[in-house]
């Protein structure tokens, strides 16, 4: 572990190019019992474009590796030839072409940061991205530097018997002592952290794929024998990726093998290892009996995701990890819009959205803020953050919004067919959009620069003597840690205006642009800007930001009547829904208020009526109705809300909320309820899951109330339940309750379930979640059970995640025991797992937005954490919580 007084900080600045190439690697993994050796053969050259280059020494690095030897052109090279500086090999006096052998022994089995080559539940597995390759053997870890790789992998042939690396297997063969190899050829080149090998006793589900230009395709999923059942969703994910990449984007899969491995322990969702994708368990398996619709999406998109970056990532690839977003925004988008083709557009928008605003726009106005496009860090494994992919996606999205859908294609096309091969720059992505559709983005591109997100204030004025509706926007951004200074930025805002009997009027500017009918937006480029409509008869109200086309904080004053009235009529589905959650937030900031003032809490009736045509109006879109009924976060309104954080009064006001809803729409509840009555059979369609959604929406509701009707309606759900789905929405409807009799569902639960580890990180979730205030001491007590694991990344998200993140009013408990135990957590895992340990401790980087009281308490944490001997994950963040 680095020490940590001196953390170096890298910065976008000091970019230089490699001095060294590396054309080949032949790599020999040979896996024994208690050590694996490495024998890389490197076949390295000077740099031709770097002039200074020839003559300077080379400097590889490694992290954590034994070296056992090293040669140059074929001789063992001389104690005086090298040295080795903590993580840095330096070869001095070499040539401008020549190859090196350097071996080396890594401990896998005791490598619980799973970074690199590390063993989860058995298997063997590596994890690459993005400085992961060094703790396999000394290299320039770097992404400009792309090689053609041969692996060769070794080991025991009974208990790894599946042997896999990159690209296509050439050879294989039986060796003595019962070990076996095989020898994989990835034909294209690439830089290392897209280097993947696995070795264990896995099963495998095969499928084929045709591409468009004819080649076959073998498709193939990696899981446990006992996960067979869970395979097929994540197959016929891929097999829709493949088809939709082809059709929109033109993009065709290069390799005769495609491979995905489920692994239980892995750092995040899935990565795209070129031609071996490994996954999360989480992100890739699923079956009714065990997956929440919701589930079932994840995989769908997160399948997706990691298909699209075999173009845009790893045939075009990252420069340098400030341009992480090159690859991550472009391919969020696109895993995004594929979501949207596949299911409801309005609803994955809504879905996306809203965790942009819960997650994104807290670290962009907290200590961790940095621009899409990172000028520094000290660590990379911080910077892959809901910023460089959520924020750098929406980014992607107003390009897509400025250009328009076939001018958008042009640029991607004329992206990949340039970059092909190359490791380039966010820069480069933006030229060629420009350069293929002829238009200057040199404004936009500060989306790419300035850190923060820019407030939108938003007036507008009616004159009817001249038919004039008249709107100005005025745009700031606040100061950002390194960046004091903010400038206007492009803003592409869609724009509606309803007339009296809810239709879009048409939009002529008063100098006489016509807006398109179909995509009317208002472009704005200056710090304030007015922009008139002409001939508009009547006063219309307007729709602002439809779709969300661009990631601002909008403030735009507007009646409750014309937010019901954008409720009912927005032909926008994205902002009928904002309409609703606008209303909303109105409706609990009176509740807040009455709580602080001990008053009886009122609820609207505007919103009461609403809500009450919602529920009773079936021919509306049912998952949207789902989503209007839900109410914000209590996460969502602490972002949302003025500071310091109304914790309390927040979660009171929306339990209130909930249950005077639930009170006055009893019976219309209960009527949506017997409607969407549960399938006996399980179908993972748009509808279903709509059905699905709305039903669980109104139990929950119902529940509040928790009286014995709504717990036996609860109770035969839970056992009546033929998916996930609905067991699980019953199953936290009652946990969640003060009823007793949820002692026994729990217990139950973990009865039914105990075998399959996703649905247990459900019931670890479910119970950390809990409202109730006992929900800490669970949560200790939970930390001994025989499931959890302080080695597993998804059990600690299920249980400390879930309670730190999704249980604000017991994690902000006055007496700080939350603060106290995350902290304590934190510590105990930067010895284990840095990375994870790092995002647990981003959670105390918001202690700015809470009152004295609890901001001292969260400071004194973090305080306690900075005296151990920290990580570099970790101080990054907590020394940057501290400045
Ligand atoms: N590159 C992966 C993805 O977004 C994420 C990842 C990063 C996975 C680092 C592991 C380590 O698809
Ligand atoms: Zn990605």
């Amino acid at each position: 572990m680095k020490e940590n007084n001196t953390p170096k900080t890298i910065r976008l600045s000091e970019y230089q190019a490699p001095n060294y190439l590396i054309d080949t690697v032949h790599l020999d993994v040979r896996i024994y019992e208690h050590y694996t050796d490495v024998i890389s053969h490197l076949a390295v050259r000077a740099n031709p474009d770097v002039p200074t280059a020839s003559g300077q020494p080379l400097e590889l690095v490694g992290v954590e590796l034994e070296l056992l030897g090293i040669e140059q052109d074929g001789a063992t090279l001389a104690l005086d030839h090298f040295r080795i500086d903590g993580e840095v090999l330096t070869i001095k006096d070499v040539p401008d072409q020549f190859t090196l052998l350097i071996m080396t022994r890594i401990h896998p089995k005791q490598n619980t940061s799973l970074e690199g080559l590390y063993v989860s539940k058995g298997m063997y597995c590596t994890q690459c991205e993005a400085e992961g390759f060094r703790k396999i053997t000394y290299y320039l870890d770097r992404p400009d530097v792309m090689s053609r790789f041969t692996t060769r992998v070794e080991a025991p042939k009974q208990a790894y018997p599946v042997l896999l690396s990159n690209g296509n297997p050439v050879e294989r063969g039986d060796l003595d002592d019962g070990r076996h190899y095989v020898i994989w050829e990835d034909p294209f080149k690439k830089p290392c952290y897209l280097f993947a090998l696995v070795a264990g006793d896995l099963s495998v589900v095969e499928d084929h794929f045709t591409t468009s230009s004819g080649r076959d395709v073998l498709l193939q999923l990696y899981v446990e024998p006992h996960d067979l059942d869970k395979c097929e969703h994540a197959m016929d994910s891929l097999k829709r990726s493949m088809a939709w990449d082809e059709e929109v984007y033109g993009r065709e899969y290069d390799l005769d093998i495609y491979m995905i491995v489920a692994v239980s322990h892995f750092n995040m969702g899935a990565m795209e290892n070129k031609g071996l994708n490994i996954f999360n368990t989480s992100c890739v398996l699923a079956n009714a009996k065990t997956t929440t619709d919701m589930g079932f999406q994840r995989v769908e998109s997160v399948i997706a995701h990691e298909y699209f970056h075999n173009w845009s990532g790893n045939r075009v690839t990252c420069r340098d990890w400030f341009q992480l977003s090159l690859k991550e925004g472009f391919t969020v988008f696109r895993d995004q819009q594929f979501s949207a083709d596949m299911g409801s557009e309005t609803v994955n928008r809504i879905d996306d959205v809203n965790m942009l605003k819960t997650v994104q726009f807290a670290e962009d106005s907290g200590p961790m803020s940095h621009p899409v496009r990172p000028d520094s860090y000290i660590e990379i494994n911080n910077f892959y953050t809901t910023t460089v992919y959520e924020k750098g996606a929406e980014v992607v999205r107003m390009i897509h919004r400025l250009m328009g859908k076939d001018g958008f294609r042009k640029g991607s096309d004329l992206y990949f067919e340039r970059h092909d091969g190359q490791a380039v720059t966010c820069d480069d992505f933006v030229q060629a959009m420009e350069d293929a559709n002829g238009v200057d983005l040199t404004l936009f591109r500060r989306w790419y620069s300035q850190a923060g997100t820019p407030h939108l204030k938003v007036t507008s004025e009616y004159v009817s003597d001249q038919n004039q509706f008249s709107i100005t926007f005025e745009q700031t951004t606040l100061p950002t840690p390194g960046q004091p200074e903010k400038l206007p930025l492009h803003i592409p805002v869609a724009i509606g205006l309803l007339g009296a009997d809810g239709k879009d009027l048409a939009l002529q500017l008063s100098d006489g642009t016509v807006l398109d009918p179909l995509n009317p937006v208002l472009e704005l480029k200056q710090a304030k800007q007015t922009f008139r409509f002409n001939g508009i008869k009547e006063q219309p109200v307007a729709s602002v930001l439809r779709g969300f086309s661009a990631p601002v904080k909008l403030f735009y004053e507007q009646e409750r009547a014309e937010l019901a009235f954008l409720m009912s009529h927005d032909s926008d589905g994205f902002n009928r829904w904002n309409a609703s959650q606008r209303l909303t937030v109105e409706v609990l900031l009176d509740l807040m208020s009455a709580y602080q003032e001990q008053k009886p809490l009122y609820v609207d009736s505007l919103l009461l009526e609403s809500f009450r045509a919602l529920l009773a109006d079936e021919s509306l879109d049912q998952a949207m109705v789902a989503k209007m009924l839900e109410l914000p976060t209590e996460q969502f309104l602490a972002e949302l809300l003025p500071k310091p954080v109304q914790v309390d009064a927040i979660h009171h006001a929306r339990e209130g909320l909930k249950r005077e809803l639930a009170c006055g729409l009893r019976q219309e509840l209960q009527q949506v309820i017997n409607r969407c009555h549960m399938d006996p059979e399980y179908h993972y369609n748009v509808d279903a899951v709509a059905k699905r959604s709305l039903r669980n929406v109104c139990l929950a509701y119902v529940m509040t109330l928790a009286d014995d009707e709504a717990t036996e309606l609860c109770l035969s759900q839970y056992r009546e339940a033929g998916n996930m789905t609905d067991q699980l929405a019953a199953f936290r409807a009652l946990a969640h309750s003060e009823r007793s009799e949820k002692t026994q569902v729990i217990a139950d639960f973990y009865q039914q379930w105990s075998s399959e580890a996703l649905v247990v990180d459900q019931w670890f979730m479910v119970q950390a979640s809990s409202p109730q205030p006992d929900a800490l001491d669970n949560v200790q007590a939970l930390m001994q059970h025989e499931a959890f694991e302080m080695t597993s990344p998804n059990k600690i998200r299920a249980l400390i995640g879930a309670f730190c993140n999704n249980n604000p009013v017991n994690f902000h408990r006055l007496d700080g025991a939350g603060y106290a135990f995350l902290a304590d957590q934190i510590i105990a895992l930067n010895n284990i797992n840095p990375q994870v340990a790092s995002r647990m401790s981003t959670i105390l980087t918001r202690w700015a937005n809470y009152d004295r009281v609890r901001a001292d308490l969260i400071k004194a944490q973090l305080t306690r954490i900075k005296a151990e001997k920290l990580s570099p994950d970790v101080y990054e963040i907590v020394s940057k919580a501290l400045n």
